[in-house]
């Protein structure tokens, strides 16, 4: 891997100067993620066509980009009718092979004047790169579509910048890994990390054991040939293929076919449901590694990336306890307890995959003094497990903070950083920081509605790993964000497109039917419920049971919601003073919301059985939006409402906050809270500073506990 640079973002407005992303001021583009260093020198009306040439020879991957390019740009930026071409060369330097192998220089700069531009790449990589940021270029502004003038510089800040998908737990068909390869390229991320098995399903065809797929999947898989297929299709994207072999736990599909190489004797059959379960390879059997050595040997020339990830996490112990002969082979072989067991396993794994010439990955449960330090951690644990590791001298990835399928906000996801300030870490320590992945758990996703679990979210993950480590801003990340989602969409995925797709569920054919509008305000007013709470809320699914009710319609973040509690925040805690102008078209807002949660709750369900358990959060975003329009009403007339009156109007609001069988919540009950309990104190605005205002405000109304 090449040392990991830090760029000071260096972002020149032709308007404002000197404008960066770390400081509040929108970033002069719309790019995500944001590029290193920016100098703008004005805009142009943007062409309706691109013609892009490369100087010198060309090669099947930069063609293939060249060409998509093409199309995208023609098919949004010529409406509006300006038709003349705009010519862009490409220059580069090494083609770099045809699979990427994570160690190129993925660098570019980007000449953008009136007249063409130029693209300038030591790497077709970075070329990708460099053409996905002329894409992104183009704004929709009054008069038509402008391309800003500029001059970029701009450089990776992590080699491995991953998107993890799990196939097992839900099956994720060859398309639905296609489109997000797709996406990903749009925000430069580099590495698909396949979760291929587990508990729930075995996803990979093997030739010398057809029997572990064949039993271990319900005929779910990818064979060889498709999974080359999807390799060349990644690679053309300039994306790395890592697989995931999860074992030794996590491993009920490995023994479904191979009872015999559990740590405690069968029948096993497929999980269906979700969690940590008992089943786990038993590492003193010569046998384990005679299947592993087949399985593992054939895989490492089937991948052709140099790292396979072997998990290794969240084995429980309960059969390694259980069985007085693992037991003692722990002590006949000096290896203290489970954690020497594991890293005997690992050691052994170790030596299968150096064979095949490749690098072992695993979860945190893997870190262990004894084993080689050219294995890398790969942390769902948090930055300061992967300081410890390379302080140890192991490489490692950060998985932690950036679990997307836990349904919070992009914000959280934004802001952890593989190497944070904090971390402490010597330069040789940081340079073991490879970078992140986000990951796609699919304990709760289809192939119908992951793109909208992944995507935008995970583009925020994607300026992280890629811009300088100053891009903080959080308002500049969701003006952008927005952006790029349509950008994504553009380029494959479905997370705005299937929308339909899920109402449908809910109301058969009848989209056009009465009331159905009011169903969509719900279903965009509500969110899944937070990190794994589902599972207790629904304790009937399991992997059988199909995803199509509300939480599975619903956005892992509502964008009226947000737009809502931001504008809240600003009319609340301006400085100076309340802005008061502000409460009437809040209040709008909510009279609208409102109605629809009415609508449906009280005429939907009869009609459409689905809708049923909609009934609750309808009720609740009514509840909600009229509680709101009370507190603003107060806050614009200026009375403030009693004491009396704010615990009557916050138990009001209460059922609003309780979790329900649908599974979802609403995000509105936070910003309302705080509407009521600033309503309450208005009176003594004028007596705090402002940061005493807010602390007053928030503390008064905690927001509902995720
Ligand atoms: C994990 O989340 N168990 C890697």
């Amino acid at each position: 891997m090449p040392l990991r640079n830090s760029f000071a973002i260096c972002l020149f407005s032709a308007a404002a100067g000197l404008a960066s992303g770390a400081g509040g001021a929108p970033l002069p583009l719309d790019v995500m993620p944001a590029p290193a260093e920016v100098r703008l020198t004005g805009s142009t009306p943007a062409p309706g066509k691109l013609v892009v040439s490369v100087a010198g020879a060309s090669d099947p991957r930069l063609d293939a980009a060249i060409s998509r390019a093409e199309d995208r740009w023609q098919s949004r930026v010529s409406a509006g009718g300006y038709q003349a071409p705009y010519r862009l060369v490409i220059e580069r330097g090494d083609a770099a092979g045809p699979i990427p192998t994570g160690s190129e220089d993925e660098s570019y700069t980007l000449e953008v004047g009136a007249a063409g531009a130029t693209l300038r790449a030591p790497t077709s990589l970075g070329a990708l790169h460099g053409l996905e940021t002329l894409l992104q270029l183009p704004r929709l502004e009054q008069s038509g579509w402008s391309l800003p003038l500029a001059t970029i510089s701009d450089r990776p800040r992590f080699p491995w910048r991953g998107l993890m998908i799990d196939v097992a737990r839900h099956w994720q068909p060859m398309e639905v890994i296609e489109r997000n390869l797709d996406a990903m390229a749009v925000v430069k991320l580099n590495v698909m990390h396949l979760h291929l098995t587990d508990d729930q399903g075995f996803r990979i065809e093997s030739l010398t054991h057809p029997e572990l797929a064949g039993k271990g999947s319900d005929g779910k898989y990818f064979t060889q040939a498709q999974m080359r297929a999807l390799i060349a299709y990644a690679a053309l994207r300039g994306i790395r293929v890592v697989p995931e072999f999860d074992v030794p736990g996590h491993a009920t599909s490995w023994v479904v076919s191979h009872p015999e190489l559990a740590s405690m004797p069968g029948p096993y059959s497929i999980e269906r449901q979700w969690g940590v379960f008992n089943p786990v390879l038993d590492p003193t059997q010569e046998a384990t590694y005679a299947l592993l050595g087949d399985f593992l040997s054939e895989m490492a020339a089937l991948f052709p990336d140099r790292f396979i990830h072997v998990g290794g996490d969240e084995n429980n112990g309960v059969q390694w306890n259980a069985n007085p002969a693992i037991q003692a082979f722990i002590r006949d072989h000096g290896l203290k307890d489970n954690a020497g067991l594991h890293a005997y396993f690992n050691k052994r794994l170790y030596a299968i995959l150096a064979k095949g010439g490749k690098r072992l990955v695993g979860w945190d449960e893997i870190l262990n003094p004894l084993l080689p330090r050219d294995c890398v951690i790969d942390s769902w644990r948090g930055p300061g497990a992967l300081a410890t590791a390379a302080g140890l001298g192991f490489d490692g990835i950060l998985a932690n903070g950036f679990y997307i399928d836990l349904c919070f906000p992009a914000s959280d996801h934004y802001l952890p950083d593989p190497l944070p300030p904090t971390a402490g870490l010597s330069a040789a320590e940081q340079a073991h920081v490879l970078g992140g992945e986000a990951t796609m758990w699919a304990e709760w996703v289809t192939p119908e509605n992951i793109d909208s679990r992944i995507w935008p979210r995970t583009a925020a993950v994607a300026e992280r790993l890629w811009s300088p480590a100053s891009v903080r801003d959080v308002p500049e990340m969701y003006r952008r964000l927005a952006i790029v989602g349509a950008r994504l969409g553009e380029a494959g995925s479905l997370h705005d497109r299937n929308a339909d797709l899920m109402l449908r569920h809910l109301v058969g054919a009848n989209l056009g039917a009465p009331g159905v509008a009011s169903l969509r305000t719900l279903v965009s007013l509500v969110e899944p419920v937070k990190h794994y709470d589902r599972g207790g809320l629904q304790v009937w699914s399991n992997q059988l049971v199909p995803l199509v009710g509300l939480a599975d319609a619903a956005k892992p973040e509502s964008e009226p919601a947000r737009q809502f509690a931001a504008a809240v925040d600003r009319m609340l805690f301006a400085a100076g003073g309340i802005d008061r102008a502000q409460a009437a078209s809040l209040e709008g807002s909510l009279g609208r919301w409102g109605a629809a949660g009415s609508e449906v709750a009280e005429h939907m369900a009869d009609t459409y059985p689905a809708l049923r358990e909609a009934v609750a959060p309808a009720k609740g975003l009514a509840l909600a939006c009229s509680v709101g329009g009370d507190a603003l009403r107060a806050l614009a007339q200026g009375t403030p409402l009693g004491k009396g009156q704010l615990a009557e109007e916050m138990e009001l609001l209460a059922p609003a906050a309780e979790p329900n069988p649908s599974a979802t919540l609403i995000p509105l009950v936070a910003p309302v809270r705080l509407l009521l309990a600033a309503a309450a104190a208005q009176g003594e605005r004028a007596s705090l500073s402002d940061e005493q205002w807010r602390s007053w405000v928030v503390s008064t109304a905690p927001p509902p506990a995720r």
